[in-house]
């Protein structure tokens, strides 16, 4: 049995949505989130900053644990960086989330597929190029919402459900306008509104995920070789205060004290809130490029 964590990552809440489905299914997993607030937003940057955050955020998490996966649970850095990771760290096995276009280019009947995403994963080709491989007649029509990632990053957690129900119907109104029957949900963050967009398009548009694919996708690699990375138990403890008895570790990056909001997302997920100190891109200041 293999107690290594699994690793969640993204630049801030986006990934909890995949965190929480795949603890609720699996709830013996040791796990790590990590929430990468220093450089947050990813979706305004460019694809070689992302190349410079991401796996030097890996390095850095790798001082204090060692994890069997990797789930890259933001698009954005998905996109831009899969690829370098898995070549760069071989020994750990990365999960990525890309917008779940496949399932909506095939089922769509109008042919107008609306992507919803950041501006980094609107701008990358790769929505597009995976698009057209399923179907070559299909028109997506991609908007960027940079807006959307700031509203549910920072306010989600205080907002009412009008003020929710509005910004999905924002979006959705646009992809009906365009004539679009299925809308991909691009960005992590954007499943916090999962029922208010399915409410809001339905009947006439349907909302895609990839939560639970992605889930799906986590198991199958645990189960390989007859469950050998399956951990079958609670971890004894984190790594950072290996006394308590606890399901795995909530790190931030920056140095500033955490907002009171951290400490409740990680308690949501019965995760030990900590500061990942000392952690910074080589030649990236915490603003370059960013919002
Ligand atoms: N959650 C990230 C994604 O899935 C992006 C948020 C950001 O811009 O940092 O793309």
């Amino acid at each position: 049995m293999d107690t290594r964590p699994l690793l969640f990552l993204d630049s801030g809440i986006g990934g909890i949505p995949y965190c929480r489905d795949f603890q609720l299914r699996n709830p013996g997993e040791p796990l790590i989130y990590l929430a990468d607030r220093a450089h947050f937003p990813y979706g305004k940057r460019r694809r070689e900053e992302l190349a410079r955050i991401v796996p030097a955020l890996i390095e850095a998490l790798l001082e204090k644990a060692d994890p069997k996966i990797a789930v890259i649970a933001c698009n954005t850095a998905t996109v831009s960086v899969l690829k370098i990771v898995r070549e760069k760290f071989p020994r750990i096995s990365f999960v990525g989330t890309v917008p779940a276009v496949k399932p909506a280019v095939l089922d769509s009947r109008s042919g107008v597929v609306g992507v919803l995403g950041t501006g980094r994963t609107i701008g990358d080709p790769y929505t597009g190029e995976l698009a057209r491989k399923y179907r070559r007649d299909c028109r997506i029509r991609g908007i960027a919402a940079p807006e959307l990632v700031e509203f549910i990053e920072r306010r989600y957690g205080s907002a009412g459900e009008d003020e929710k129900r509005e910004m999905a119907l924002t979006y959705v109104n646009k992809f009906r306008a365009a004539g679009a029957d299925a809308i991909v949900l691009g960005c992590t963050h954007f499943l916090f509104l999962l029922d208010e967009f399915r409410r809001e398009a339905a009947p006439d548009i349907r909302v895609y995920d990839s939560l639970e694919g992605i889930s799906r996708r986590i198991e199958s690699l645990l189960d390989r070789d007859g469950g050998r990375l399956r951990s079958g138990g609670l971890p004894s403890g984190g790594f950072s205060v290996p006394e308590r008895r606890a399901a795995g570790d909530f790190l931030i990056t920056g140095d500033a004290e955490p907002e009171a909001a951290w400490g409740e997302w990680a308690g949501r997920l019965g995760l030990r809130l900590s500061l990942l100190k000392r952690y910074g891109a080589p030649g990236l200041s915490r603003t370059e490029g960013g919002a």
